[in-house]
């Protein structure tokens, strides 16, 4: 009987360029869309994608060597406090920003404030498509330290807490909660009803922590920018990132 001769392991793997090239290719259709232009805008720069690669199967490694914090941004009212955070975490850079942020959100940035949306999602390092389901943060094998929503709606607060993952924001949540990471939801609505509040405690009782932007006076703010910084400093603290967004009582 003919032996079919085993191929040699050389001859049966593709060269290290061709492994390259091709995961290159695999990562860019999975990540169309997702990996932002770099910070001095030059369109999808294949080294971003080539550092990506780098990085597969070394979970804790990352773009820019920081650990990653997830930031969704949903569509309450006061954006301020989602953009002062992405600000904030861009000047301090002390993690990789992973920002999700849903259609609601873009229709409050467009009507509450006077920000460009492209220089907001240019202070992430990573932006996704909400819309993205097959996106890297929404597994648990992606390795993140958290996740803040900010500001996060009553549909977002819902969706979270029904396990209803159906958009990346909601299933990003999802996922911090299933690995036991940190989920911190700026909730905004005023007054709440029955529904809001058995939602919070839902979420409360899976481990996110809730922590609705209340203005605080003891730092005597003298600008609504004082009152902004010290909601988004609470949310930092949460995630024991070091700032000096306010001044703490002593
Ligand atoms: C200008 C504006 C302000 C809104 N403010 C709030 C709010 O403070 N809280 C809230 O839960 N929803 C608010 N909404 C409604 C949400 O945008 C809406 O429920 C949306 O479906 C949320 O979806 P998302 O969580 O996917 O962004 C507001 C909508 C608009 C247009």
């Amino acid at each position: 009987m003919a032996l079919t001769p085993i191929p040699h392991r050389s001859s049966r793997r593709p060269s290290r360029v061709k492994e390259l090239q091709s995961a290159i290719s695999r990562l860019s259709k999975f990540t169309s869309g997702d990996i932002q232009p770099d910070h001095d805008g030059k369109p999808d720069d294949p080294s971003v994608h080539a550092v990506q690669v780098r990085t597969e199967g070394h979970p804790d490694m990352t773009l820019t060597g920081r650990p990653r914090l997830i930031v969704g941004m949903s569509g309450s009212s006061a954006p301020q406090y989602g953009i002062r955070l992405l600000e904030a975490l861009r000047e301090l850079q002390s993690v990789e920003v992973h920002l999700v942020m849903s259609d609601g959100a873009k229709t409050s940035i467009s009507l509450e404030t006077e920000s460009d949306l492209d220089e907001i999602l240019a202070l992430a390092d990573v932006v996704y498509d909400s819309h993205n389901l097959a996106a890297a943060i929404s597994s648990g094998s992606f390795q993140t330290i958290g996740m803040a929503v900010v500001p996060c709606s009553m549909r977002s607060l819902s969706a979270i807490a029904t396990g209803n993952s159906s958009d990346l924001l909601s299933r990003a949540a999802d996922v911090c909660l299933k690995e036991r990471r940190r989920l911190v939801l700026a909730t905004r609505e005023t007054p709440l009803n029955l529904i809001h509040i058995r939602n919070m405690e839902t979420v409360t009782l899976a481990g996110g922590i809730i922590c609705p932007p209340m203005p605080a006076f003891y730092h005597r703010p003298a600008t609504i920018d004082d009152l902004i910084s010290q909601s988004v400093g609470k949310i930092l603290d949460l995630f024991a990132i070091e700032h000096k967004l306010f001044d703490r009582w002593s």
